[in-house]
């Protein structure tokens, strides 16, 4: 595995819709950092790279373009099939920026990305640290434990994971109690989700990102 571990972070979930789109917009403003989605999968409305832009009002050379843009809104080996395009995970790199890089996964870390390969693989072989963002409620606990699994025994740094979600004591303290990696935050629903809020609510939830990184407390 290479190590780039200086270079930037991944953001993955737990499942799909758990909130990784407005969590990497909050590290990306944290972090002043650039944005990647590798795989977009769905391209009708918003694309998550137009949502962090929105989100973030960064400039257009902080978000670097997808490797693959796939018009079906399903997993990126049955969208990229649809296409007849395979995605070629053994290529596929990490782009080039002067900053901090926050690439955003597609799904969950489980996901195939062609016949051969799983999204894990291609974390795995990235070697960028992972943050997972998970949902607070019901549910939560089988998803993150064993994502936390999958990932600690193919050898993925994980800096911790995100709460999305009403805040839940009894499942942050589970998940605290069953995992070497810390509970870094809660994310709330928030009100709004413009770059102001967004940095308050990262302040305030998750204070071991800041302009000079993350710093494990
Ligand atoms: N903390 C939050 N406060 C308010 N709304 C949120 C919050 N987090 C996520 N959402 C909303 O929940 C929905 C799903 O979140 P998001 O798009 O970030 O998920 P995702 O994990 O990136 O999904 P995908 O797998 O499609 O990339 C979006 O409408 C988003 O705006
Ligand atoms: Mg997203």
């Amino acid at each position: 595995m290479k190590s780039n571990a200086g270079r930037g972070l991944y953001v993955a979930g737990t499942d799909t819709g758990v909130g990784k789109t407005v969590l990497a917009a909050m590290l990306t403003l944290a972090l002043d950092a650039c944005y990647w989605k590798p795989v977009q999968s769905g391209l009708e409305g918003e694309t998550d790279t137009m949502a962090v832009r929105r989100m973030t009002g960064l400039p257009a050379e902080r978000f670097k373009p997808e490797a693959y843009r796939l018009t079906a809104p399903m997993s990126p080996d049955q969208s990229a099939e649809r296409e007849g395009v395979r995605i070629d995970c053994e290529h596929m790199e990490l782009p080039g920026c002067e900053r901090p890089l926050v690439v955003e996964g597609a799904g969950g870390v489980m996901v195939p990305m062609n016949r051969e390969t799983l999204q894990i693989d291609l974390i795995r072989r990235w070697g960028l640290p992972v943050v997972l963002a998970a949902r607070t409620g019901l549910g939560t606990l089988n998803h993150t434990l064993l994502t936390i699994e999958a990932l600690g025994s193919r050898g993925i740094p994980v800096l911790g994971i995100v709460m999305i979600g009403e805040p839940h004591r009894e499942n942050t303290a589970t998940l605290a109690g069953w995992m070497r990696v810390p509970v870094l935050g809660t994310v709330p629903p928030l009100a709004s989700l413009d770059a102001g809020s967004l940095m308050d609510a990262c302040r305030t939830a998750l204070p071991s990102f800041n302009q000079w990184g993350f710093e494990q407390r």
